[in-house]
């Protein structure tokens, strides 16, 4: 029976791709990549093209539109999980493609839940990816956590107090999201004493990637949307930061 494989392509670099995403991304019929926009760039897509044949392989590029508009996710959403179990109902394997991990902040998730409750019956298959904070701590040299420390993963769209809140409670915290709160999350990361102990890695495992550790550097930098922020309430051994 076919299978709708979900496949986590890790940050961008295809040398992060596992052996285990290659090998299904080179068999299956079709590959859907998510898109915010029709026609934008698919960064997943890019990033395991090389691995691709398209002339034995469909390539599909679905819009999921970055809006508040729930009803539009619910239709984008929605019109994906159809194409996918459809096509597995007619004997094809999908593999849809997501960066990092599939079940890390991901698209994926809200198809898996239409895929439970309305297809039931079609097998899905989960393929972990790298996920961006681990590659960013890599790029950066930057230890995550270590002996008993503990830490947390928080979308600044979740808002200023949120990351307020887990910096006083987590050695370690990662701010996924910090384009629209930037500004702001600076301010903070002054007030709380975090600018010799931030990371800031932006496009991780692509040609721009940039990795910043200088907190100046960091402040004079207008971020794009695939950036993060790893803050660590004190620097590790090996971790080299600049205030
Ligand atoms: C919707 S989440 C996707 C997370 C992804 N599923 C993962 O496992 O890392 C998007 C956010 O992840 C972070 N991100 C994803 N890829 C990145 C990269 N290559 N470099 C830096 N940050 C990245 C950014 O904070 C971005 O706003």
């Amino acid at each position: 029976m076919a299978v709708a494989y979900a496949v986590g392509v890790g940050p961008g670099d295809p040398e992060l791709v596992t052996r285990k995403a290659e090998r299904i991304l080179r068999a299956a019929d079709l590959i859907v990549a998510p898109v915010s926009r029709a026609g934008e760039p698919s960064v997943a897509l890019e990033t395991v093209r090389s691995f691709l044949d398209d002339r034995r392989q469909q390539i599909l590029q679905l819009p999921f539109p970055m809006t508040p508009d729930r009803d539009q996710l619910v239709d984008a959403w929605r019109t994906a999980a159809g194409v996918i179990a459809d096509n597995v109902a007619s004997g094809r394997d999908v593999a849809f493609i997501t960066i990092g991990d599939p079940l890390f902040y991901s698209t994926f998730i809200y198809l898996l839940g239409i895929l439970r409750s309305e297809w039931p019956g079609v097998p899905v298959e989960i393929v972990p990816g790298i996920t961006s904070f681990c590659a960013s701590a890599a790029a950066g040299s930057v230890p995550l956590v270590e002996a008993d420390e503990c830490f947390a993963v928080i979308p600044a769209t979740a808002g200023i107090e949120r990351i307020i809140e887990a910096l006083s409670r987590f050695d370690t915290v990662v701010l996924l999201k910090v384009r629209p709160l930037f500004g702001d999350i600076l301010e903070m990361l002054r007030q709380t004493g975090r600018t010799g102990t931030t990371l800031f890695a932006e496009r991780v495992g692509s040609e721009r990637q940039l990795i910043l550790t200088d907190f100046e550097q960091i402040a004079a930098h207008t971020p794009d949307y695939l950036s993060l922020m790893v803050v660590r309430r004190s620097p590790a051994p090996g971790a080299s930061f600049h205030s």
